[in-house]
């Protein structure tokens, strides 16, 4: 009996490599957003009611610097490892084994360390999928796609929104629309940062929609960022009796 729960085990996870981290230097020509970080603005953009569609625009703009200049290496700071490492757990706790699909994926940063049967990552830079170091490995995939636009070709058991549901146009029915490409009892994890006033509006907006979260943590760093990390189970909200 022991011996056979440990086939089944080998089978359902691939050995994993540790995610390497690092600690990357201050850059004085790094994006805005982390020249505004640097200059401490954080905390007055915590309580400015700014619009959705104001700052997506500048985000958009922003991401394309981010995507040009190291196709998002900054994020593997070890200051980010928090993060990440949660996210992890969600997966590997709501979704053992299972099917994952990583939506604006990058350098597929989550991926290295995961344990998971098959992952997705999807990015709209094909430079930046290019530095992902987990292409090729068995059950893995990266794929140039919209979060906009992007049709998942199976059903996942966690589709993860890690810092990426600032950038669709409508966020929040982007999520809803991805929730029907869930297994029955799959999950939608996000990550939102929560220093900053209109983030946490569309976290609010996302409980809305998707229903009441089933775990949260919230993670900060050293530098000031921080975040919020939530897991959703779109299918116990449909299985709610109405009326
Ligand atoms: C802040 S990074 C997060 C990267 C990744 N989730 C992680 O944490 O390692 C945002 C990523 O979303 C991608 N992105 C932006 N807009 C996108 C869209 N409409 N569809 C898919 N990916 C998008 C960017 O190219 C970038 O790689």
């Amino acid at each position: 009996m022991q011996q056979q729960t440990e086939v089944v085990r080998e089978r359902r996870f691939r050995r994993v490599e540790p995610m390497p981290t690092h600690v990357v230097p201050d850059r004085a020509n790094d994006s805005l957003i982390v020249r505004a970080m640097q200059a401490g603005v954080m905390p007055v953009l915590r309580f400015i009611p700014t619009p959705h569609w104001a700052v997506r625009r500048f985000l958009e703009w922003d991401n394309r610097i981010e995507n040009e200049r190291d196709a998002w290496d900054r994020l593997r700071d070890v200051n980010e490892m928090g993060r990440y490492r949660t996210i992890q757990g969600f997966v590997e706790t709501f979704a053992p084994g299972g099917s994952v699909l990583d939506v604006g994926c990058a350098q597929g940063i989550l991926q290295e360390g995961l344990r998971y049967g098959e992952y997705t990552g999807v990015d709209l830079f094909p430079e930046t999928l290019a530095t992902a170091r987990g292409q090729g490995q068995p059950g893995t995939r990266y794929v140039v796609g919209s979060a906009e636009t992007y049709v998942p070709d199976r059903a996942h058991d966690a589709i993860v929104f890690n810092e990426t549901l600032y950038y669709p146009r409508h966020p929040v029915q982007e999520a809803q629309r991805f929730a029907r490409h869930l297994t029955p009892d799959g999950v939608i994890i996000v990550s939102l940062f929560n220093r900053a006033w209109w983030p946490r509006r569309l976290m609010r907006r996302l409980n809305a929609a998707l229903g009441a979260p089933v775990a949260e943590t919230r993670v900060f760093s050293g530098q000031g960022a921080g975040w919020t990390i939530r897991v959703y189970r779109p299918a116990a909200v449909s299985a709610r009796p109405r009326g």
